[in-house]
C-alpha cells in the first residue's frame, strides 16, 4: 500500500499510480462505511477547502462541500464570478494567497484549452494542494468514483471486463471531452479492456489518446476505437456512454451544435443495451439529457448505477482530501 500523499495535487488521473489510487479506494470504502454506521471521522478538523467554481455544479459542489464537513472541516463555495477574478486576479495571484489561507484548494476550470493550464499554474504558486474538479482534460475525482462504482458492481477483479466509453447526443450544450479522457486513461490500469466509440469527428485529444494506448499495452488489455454506437455496446459489461462537444474538430460553437446535431441517433435506449450482456450496468456522470442522450427507460432501469456512481463521488473525494490534506 502507497501512502505517500501529504500535500500532493490531483490535477490528472495519473497523478496517483495504480497503488496510490487502490489506497484511495481503500480509504474511500472505509470512509463510506464509517459514514454508514454514523462513525464520526474528522480526520480533517480545522482544515478549509476552498472550491473555486469557473463553471455550474450539482454534484461536484454538493459532494465536496457535504465531504469536507463530514471531515470535520469546512468547504468554502467561491464563485469566479463574484471574485476579483473577473477583475484580474491571476492564477499565481490565487495560488500563492488562497495557498496561504486554505489547506486545500479545488478548481473546477473546464474552458478549452486554458482549464488544465490554469490549475498547474495555480498548483505551482500554491503551498496547499491542488484538486482538480473537472478541467477541459480531466475530471479525475468523477473517475476514481466511477471505478469504486464498477468494482462494487462487478467485483475488485476487473481483468477481461469490457467497458464501452460511447459519444451520445445531446441538445444542451456542447460538453467537455474531460470525462471519456480520464476514463479511458484509467481504466486500463485496472485490467478493464476499453472500447471508444464516437462519431469521426467527435475524437478525443490525440495524446490523451496515446496515453490510454500506452496504458493498455502496459497493463496488457484490449484498447479499441469505433465510429459505430451498436460495435461498441457489443458485449459490454460496462456501458459508459455520454455526450462530448467536437472540440478536436471545431472550436466554432454554430458549427459544433451543427456537428451534434448530426447524430441524434446516437442515444442510448433498451434495444442498444440488448447488444451489452445482460448484466451490463449503465453509467453516467450526469446530468443527462434525458430522452436524447438516454432513454428514461435505460437510466432508471434496473441496470443504471448512476445514484450509486454519484454517491462515490463524496467518498472518494473524502478520501484524496483526508490523505492530501491531512
Ligand atoms: N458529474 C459531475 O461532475 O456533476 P456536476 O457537473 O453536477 O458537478
Amino acid at each position: 500500500m502507497q501512502t505517500n500523499f501529504r500535500g500532493r495535487d490531483f490535477i490528472g488521473d495519473l497523478d496517483f499510480s495504480k497503488e496510490e489510487v487502490e489506497t484511495v479506494l481503500e480509504v474511500a470504502w472505509d470512509l463510506k462505511r464509517k459514514r454508514a454506521l454514523g462513525e464520526p471521522h474528522p480526520l480533517l478538523r480545522d482544515k478549509t477547502l476552498a472550491m473555486l467554481f469557473f463553471f455550474s455544479s450539482t454534484r461536484t459542489r454538493g459532494s465536496f462541500e457535504a465531504g469536507m464537513a463530514q471531515l470535520g472541516g469546512h468547504g468554502a463555495f467561491i464563485d469566479s464570478e463574484t471574485t476579483q477574478i473577473s477583475h484580474g486576479d491571476t492564477a499565481k495571484e490565487i495560488g500563492e494567497i488562497f495557498g496561504r489561507y486554505f489547506d486545500g484548494i479545488a478548481i473546477r476550470q473546464c474552458d478549452w484549452d486554458f482549464g488544465n493550464k490554469y490549475e498547474n499554474e495555480v498548483a505551482k504558486y500554491s503551498r496547499a494542494p491542488v484538486l482538480n474538479m473537472q478541467c477541459d482534460i480531466y475530471h479525475p475525482f468523477q473517475c476514481l468514483a466511477d471505478l469504486m462504482t464498477i468494482m462494487e458492481k462487478k467485483g475488485r477483479d476487473l481483468r477481461r471486463k469490457r467497458i464501452v466509453v460511447s459519444w451520445a447526443y445531446a441538445a444542451s450544450y456542447l460538453k467537455p471531452i474531460s470525462v471519456p479522457q480520464s476514463l479511458i486513461v484509467q481504466m486500463p490500469r485496472f485490467g478493464m479492456d476499453v472500447v471508444l466509440a464516437h462519431p469521426p469527428e467527435f475524437n478525443l485529444m490525440p495524446d490523451i489518446v496515446e496515453q490510454a494506448k500506452e496504458q493498455a499495452r502496459k497493463y496488457g488489455v484490449g484498447f479499441d476505437i469505433t465510429h459505430s454506437m451498436e460495435e461498441g455496446f457489443k458485449d459490454a459489461d460496462v456501458v459508459y456512454a455520454k455526450s462530448w462537444g467536437p472540440l478536436l474538430t471545431t472550436a466554432d460553437k454554430v458549427e459544433g451544435k451543427r456537428l451534434q446535431d448530426s447524430y441524434k441517433s446516437w442515444i442510448t435506449d433498451a434495444p442498444k443495451m440488448k447488444l451489452a450482456k445482460p448484466d451490463a450496468i449503465y453509467m453516467h456522470p450526469l446530468p443527462a439529457d434525458r430522452n436524447i442522450e438516454v432513454t428514461d427507460e435505460v437510466i432508471d432501469g434496473p441496470n443504471s448505477v448512476v445514484y450509486d456512481e454519484a454517491e462515490n463521488r463524496l467518498h472518494a473525494q473524502k478520501a484524496v482530501m483526508a490523505l492530501t490534506m491531512s
